[in-house]
């Protein structure tokens, strides 16, 4: 087996040890995959924003897998950075055997307030981040045939109020990957999409969603909006580590499917969006959300 050394680590080349890089390593999802194919045996690119810098995040892996984890820094909105680690992957391994794009969050708010660079920052983050990644280690995923997995969400196919833009972002995350899907084949990638329900990670915490004014014509909507949020969050029991798993045992199979959706709640969602008919629906959905957005006859929006 071959080592080199960068800077001061020595990391292993073993040719038969397959590497999977992560982006959004430094919380929630990302972080626990990083975890998991450490511990089933993969060599691990594990990448966020000034990674190098907050070194609390791996201190209990770094020990024990110090020379299969790979720390780097990458904030997916900078194509400077993505091109070092694609340079730094394609100069040390054969290639690169999995990708997942993980980086994400949520900018929730009412359209018509939305501010036009919180706007293009959600786009930046959730999908050219997605697809510039994508892009730049294509040669590298050719090369050992290797998959990619984006993650999308139960709001990557359902439109949900004050959530648009997010929405919009996990939208295009899923019509990029679909037309990747026959784009690559031919070329012996995979592409999968991960289609989450609502997991307890720092993703509520993470989340942008700016106070409305109390004049906004909104504000009750965003108010009502804020106390489901809150109670659901109180109720989310799925644990994120069954959908971690779920990428793993993917991972680790000669043929993906395009979409795996995680949760009782995602899998529920898609159900009725599958198997209802669009009137139906919409029916439903206009029905529940005007439960949940009851507007008040003396808000500034009843005129
Ligand atoms: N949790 C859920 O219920 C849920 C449901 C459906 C889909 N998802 C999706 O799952 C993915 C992971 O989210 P999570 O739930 O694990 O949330 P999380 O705990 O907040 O993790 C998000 C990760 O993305 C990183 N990130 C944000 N902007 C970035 C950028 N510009 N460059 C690089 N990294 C960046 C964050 O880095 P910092 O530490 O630097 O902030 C963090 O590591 C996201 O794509 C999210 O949309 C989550």
């Amino acid at each position: 087996m071959v080592q080199f050394a960068t800077g001061l680590k020595i990391f292993q080349t073993d040719a038969t040890m397959k590497t999977v890089l992560v982006t959004g390593a430094t919380s929630g999802f990302g972080e626990m995959l990083v975890g998991r194919f450490l511990d089933g045996g993969y060599r691990v690119v594990a990448t966020g924003r000034d990674l190098q810098k907050r070194k609390e995040i791996f201190s209990v892996l770094r020990p024990i897998f110090a020379d299969r984890l790979i720390e780097l820094s990458l904030d997916v909105t900078k194509s400077n950075e993505i091109q070092s680690v694609a340079e730094f992957v394609g100069s040390q391994f054969s290639g690169l055997d999995i990708l997942i794009n993980n980086a994400g969050y949520g900018y929730f708010c009412p359209l018509e307030e939305a501010v036009h660079d919180e706007v293009r920052r959600q786009m930046e983050v959730n999908f050219f981040g997605t697809l510039f990644m994508t892009q730049k280690f294509l040669p590298l995923l050719r090369r050992n045939h290797g998959c990619v997995f984006n993650f999308s969400s139960v709001f990557g196919f359902m439109g949900f109020p004050l959530t648009g833009l997010y929405c919009a972002s996990k939208f295009a995350v899923e019509g990029l990957t679909e037309s990747l899907r026959g784009e690559l084949r031919p070329h012996g990638v995979q592409v999968c999409l991960i289609q989450p329900g609502g997991y307890r990670t720092r993703f509520g915490e993470s989340l942008f969603c700016p106070s409305t004014p109390p004049q906004s014509p909104y504000a009750n909507q965003m108010g009502a909006y804020q106390k489901l949020r809150e109670k659901q969050m109180t109720k989310v029991s799925q644990n994120p580590m069954d959908v971690v798993n779920g990428v793993f045992h993917l991972a680790e199979r000669s043929s993906l499917p395009l979409r795996a959706t995680f949760g009782r709640d995602a899998r529920f969602a898609k159900l009725i969006r599958r198997f209802l008919p669009n009137k139906i629906y919409q029916y439903c959905l206009d029905k529940v959300f005007s439960k949940i957005f009851t507007l008040d006859k003396n808000s500034p929006s009843g005129g």
